[in-house]
């Protein structure tokens, strides 16, 4: 978790998940030897973690439930529509970890890949559910490193009238340049992110970071 000053400067719309269970996790995904299987594997349950924050908001309504014992006030989600939005690829990898958690959700993809040369995105796909506008988004994907992806699935959202309090980022670890690139594009979107790392290299690849996310999780390379 490197980064505690970025962390805190940005603290009011960004949340780091610092329970031990998911740093152990994410130390394993981070191991160049992990394998492909267990990658995959960490980057659903590591989702679902991220999903527990970013859901943290919505509100419940009173119900009454009969227990075997007798009948009592229980609580039940308050009409929240879901929608989780993976960037293809990688964030393709964290779908499955969401919809456990919000089984109700439908599921938007967008496609962008980064140019090699340019580290620019790339788009190739996006189809979004129609009544995307009404729910709630959670944007998904692995890594966001100098924001480019991000700030362009954003921008396929806004064009469809999402409005930005209601779209979340949900990433397994941040560079300080994408954080910084999402926010000053649109201050008002949350981002959810495991660690905060400490800097891109001159590949722009997150340092340390954990390598290509979609290659890693779906075994290209
Ligand atoms: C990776 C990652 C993000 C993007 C982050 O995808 O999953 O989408 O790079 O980089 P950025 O913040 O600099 O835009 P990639 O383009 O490698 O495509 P893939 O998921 O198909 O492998
Ligand atoms: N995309 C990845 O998969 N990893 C990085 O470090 C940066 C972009």
């Amino acid at each position: 978790m490197a980064n505690t000053k970025l962390a805190s400067d940005y603290a009011r719309q960004v949340t780091v998940i610092d329970h031990p269970m998911v740093q152990h996790k994410l130390s394993i995904l981070r191991d160049k030897n992990t394998s492909s299987k267990q990658f995959k594997e960490l980057v659903k349950e590591l989702a679902m973690f991220e999903g527990y924050e970013a859901t943290r908001h919505f509100q419940l309504q009173p119900v009454q439930v009969d227990t075997p014992i007798c009948k009592t006030t229980a609580y039940t989600l308050k009409g929240r529509k879901v929608a989780v939005v993976p960037i293809l690829r990688a964030g393709l990898g964290m779908v499955e970890g969401i919809l456990e958690l919000v089984p109700a959700a439908r599921v938007g993809h967008i496609g962008l890949y980064r140019d090699p040369e340019t580290h620019q995105p790339v788009e190739y796909y996006c189809k979004l559910p129609e009544d995307i506008d009404t729910r709630e988004v959670l944007l998904v994907d692995p890594m966001l490193a100098t924001g480019g992806s991000a700030v362009a699935a954003i921008e396929f959202l806004k064009r469809r009238q999402v409005s930005s309090v209601k779209i979340r980022l949900l990433v397994i670890i941040a560079a300080p340049e994408g954080i910084k690139a999402v926010l000053d594009h649109d201050p008002a979107i949350n981002i959810y992110t495991c660690a905060i790392d400490e800097r891109l290299n001159e590949k722009a690849y997150i340092v340390p970071g954990l390598g290509d996310a979609g290659d890693r999780i779906f075994g290209t390379k």
